[in-house]
């Protein structure tokens, strides 16, 4: 069949629309038509090369939400008509990383970058050449086929574009404090970055409990929005937030922060290193270029106050448990979905969707395909 779909032909590149060819679903994968796809700075990344594709055209999206159409001949979890969210680690549920709780690293992440289905052919193809898929979904696009493994069936109410998000920008933001940095009530919490992952981060380190939320942005519209996501307070420097976090801890410093910065540089992690007291957590959430090294912090600091610094992937959670255990504190009225959104884009606009982001427009856009 065909689909419209939004790629990128060469890094760096704009998004460009065009008609794809998308297979039939193979046994363990089903069609999915996409009802909502957020706009994640990590798919920017690779439009303007800090992140390498293995491949090209390259179907961009990872954050999603629709509804099945078809299933292949072995699945047995879905069927058409279910609502579902799409995952960007079509976890197995049995390598060793699953088997502990770690489904954000499955081994089936491998391919994340390749774009293709787990089997290692395509199912997207544009003029004779096949199409890697953002890890392994591809929602800018009105229908992909993914494993049904990257999907999570979810509640028929539960509207699309607030469920897309929580395919990736509010897992991996709540999850950063409340996992990676294991915030605690009263706790001190910085987060530096306050985009769609940095406001979750605020989401959570709320329902952990923190009494002190420090969100740092240069944009005001994103300091505005950070305190009414429940930020105790906003600053424009790193260094301010610092000094704060240092003047209502005794000169401790914070219990922990987050780096949720759009393009991550090794300045950014120092910096907020030095914000975190002793035996303090720096949750590193952002991405940076890929050929980013080292990181410019006291390695006597590092040692001798018993820092530590904490990679994230996925917030460190497991969508197949989180990604409900979230919409269930959406249902609750305790998780804010609604008002990430900051406005709404057709599958055509995408670009001008990822202007309005780096100009500091957006907390979240969305591009919704039923309009
Ligand atoms: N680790 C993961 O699993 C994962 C998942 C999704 C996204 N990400 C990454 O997280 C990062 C944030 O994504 P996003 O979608 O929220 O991006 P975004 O562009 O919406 O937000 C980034 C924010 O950082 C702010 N910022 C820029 N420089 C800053 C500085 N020096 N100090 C403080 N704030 C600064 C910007 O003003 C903006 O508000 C990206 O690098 C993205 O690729 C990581
Ligand atoms: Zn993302
Ligand atoms: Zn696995």
């Amino acid at each position: 069949m065909k689909t419209r779909a939004a790629l990128l032909f060469s890094q760096p590149g704009k998004w460009e629309v065009t008609d794809v060819e998308l297979d039939e679903p193979k046994q363990h994968e089903v069609l999915v038509r996409l009802m909502a796809a957020g706009l994640c700075h990590s798919d920017d990344h690779l439009a303007t090369g800090d992140v390498p594709s293995g491949h090209f055209p390259y179907c961009g999206g990872h954050e999603g939400a629709g509804v099945v159409e078809k299933v292949g001949s072995a699945v047995r979890s879905l069927q058409p008509g279910d609502h579902v969210v799409l995952s960007f680690v079509p976890s197995c549920g049995r390598c060793r990383w699953c088997s502990q709780g770690l489904q954000n690293l499955c081994d089936n992440g491998a391919m994340m970058l390749t774009g293709c289905q787990l089997d290692g052919t395509f199912r997207m193809h544009v003029g004779g050449k096949d199409v890697a898929q953002a890890a392994m979904t591809g929602t800018f696009s009105q229908y992909t086929v993914v494993s049904e493994w990257g999907c999570i069936k979810i509640d028929d109410d539960i509207p699309f574009a607030e469920a897309s998000l929580v395919g990736c920008g509010v897992p991996t933001g709540w999850g950063s404090a409340v996992a990676a940095s294991g915030v605690k009530p009263g706790d001190v919490h910085i987060v530096m970055g306050v985009g769609g992952i940095g406001i979750n981060a605020v989401q959570g380190a709320k329902h952990a409990g923190a009494s002190v939320i420090i969100a740092v942005d240069p944009v005001p519209f994103k300091r505005d929005s950070a305190l009414a996501f429940g930020a105790t307070h906003a600053f424009e420097t790193i260094e301010e937030a610092g000094d704060f976090a240092r003047s209502v801890t005794g000169g401790q410093g914070a219990d922990s922060a987050v780096v949720s910065v759009g393009v991550v540089r090794s300045e950014h992690v120092g910096q907020a290193f030095s914000t975190i007291r002793k035996a303090g957590t720096l949750a590193v959430t952002g991405v940076s270029n890929i050929a980013e090294v080292g990181i410019p912090v006291s390695l006597f600091e590092l040692s001798m106050f018993q820092k530590r610094i904490q990679g994230v992937l996925f917030g460190c959670l497991s969508p197949a448990h989180d990604v409900p255990r979230l919409l269930n504190l959406y249902k609750a009225g305790q998780l804010k979905l609604t008002e990430l959104i900051s406005r709404e884009y057709t599958l055509d606009e995408i670009n001008q969707g990822y202007e309005d982001m780096h100009a500091g427009r957006n907390i979240r856009g969305v591009i919704r395909f039923d309009q």
